[in-house]
């Protein structure tokens, strides 16, 4: 992975972090990314430290938020003229309904646009470099079909569920791009990485949780109680897999699972109907934004 540039967003701490370490001992360059300048360094610190790895930048943005993405890559690219890897990594699983300042719900707009705008703005880079890969981190309990129109919590907001039904949107959006770029050097897949205790799971309460899982709340907070990095470096290796592994270095739009398996796309994800229409909805909702 010498010489290999590596952006990771959401770097600064939990399976971000570890994936950072894991890819920053291979050899390579890694740019983390999040919105703490403390959380930041230290991280940076760590990384750095543990990897014997000094090429370890950090920029600090929000991609909650249009701008803020723009930022990003405004940054990036001023330092960097090409980027070989793009892992896009934070996600949000938000406790309640918040809109946000570019007028999306605040999931849809960190597990969905987020994805899509950074990919986007990022392609003239990703072309720059030979064989780039784009990964992105799905969620576990994925819903057997999408509420096309409910896709920003129109019609209800419903805590873990929204959070999972925004990230099989993210599978559709992304999996069509992977179909898009098919004659570029890029590819596209997608990773889940199983459970960790990080700050996402940390903070989930028991009203996220579907009503009649309620009662076991004490039992997920049990498996999420924090280890030290434990569970989330075990959950870095998929990704890590996807973005460092001659395995996969000209496969698209393939899915990793937790124990680091390709599996087939679940059909809702290929599904002509629900991809176009997603990429048409996600790309209406950003023109003239990006
Ligand atoms: N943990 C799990 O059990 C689990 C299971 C399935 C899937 N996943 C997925 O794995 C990915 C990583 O999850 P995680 O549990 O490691 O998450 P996490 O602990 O919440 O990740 C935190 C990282 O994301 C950054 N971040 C959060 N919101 C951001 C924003 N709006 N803009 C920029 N950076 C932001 C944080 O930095 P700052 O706070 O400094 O901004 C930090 O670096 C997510 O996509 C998640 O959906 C996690």
């Amino acid at each position: 992975m010498k010489n290999k540039i590596i952006l990771i967003t959401g770097a600064t701490s939990g399976i971000g972090k570890q994936t950072a370490i894991s890819l920053a001992t291979m050899g390579a360059t890694v740019i983390v990314t999040g919105r703490n300048q403390q959380n930041g360094e230290e991280a940076i610190k760590e990384i750095k430290a543990i990897s014997k790895n000094e090429n370890i930048d950090l920029i600090l943005a929000d991609i909650s938020t249009i701008a803020g993405i723009k930022s990003l890559v405004t940054k990036f690219k001023s330092k960097y003229n090409h980027l070989d890897i793009l892992i896009n990594n934070a996600g949000l699983a938000g406790n309640e309904y918040k809109i946000t300042v570019d007028g999306f719900e605040a999931n849809f707009a960190v597990n969905v646009v987020a994805p899509y705008v950074l990919t986007t703005l990022l392609l003239d880079t990703l072309k720059a470099g030979e064989n780039a890969r784009v990964i992105t981190l799905t969620g576990g309990d994925l819903p057997s079909k999408i509420q096309l129109d409910n896709i920003q919590s129109e019609k209800s907001f419903d805590g873990l569920s929204t959070y999972s039904q925004t990230k099989m949107i993210m599978m559709c959006l992304m999996y069509e791009f992977s179909q898009r770029q098919l004659n570029s050097n890029i590819t596209i897949n997608i990773c889940y990485p199983g459970q960790a205790s990080t700050s996402m799971t940390q903070n989930v309460t028991a009203g996220m949780l579907p009503f009649l899982m309620r009662p076991i709340f004490p039992i997920f907070k049990l498996l999420v109680r924090p280890d030290n990095g434990k569970s989330a470096k075990k959950a870095s290796r998929s990704s890590a897999y996807l973005a460092s592994s001659k395995d996969v270095e000209n496969k698209t739009g393939i899915y990793c699972d937790k124990y680091v398996q390709l599996k087939e796309m679940p059909k809702v994800v290929t599904d002509v109907y629900n991809r176009k229409y997603i990429w048409d909805k996600v790309t209406e909702l950003t023109t003239g934004k990006i």
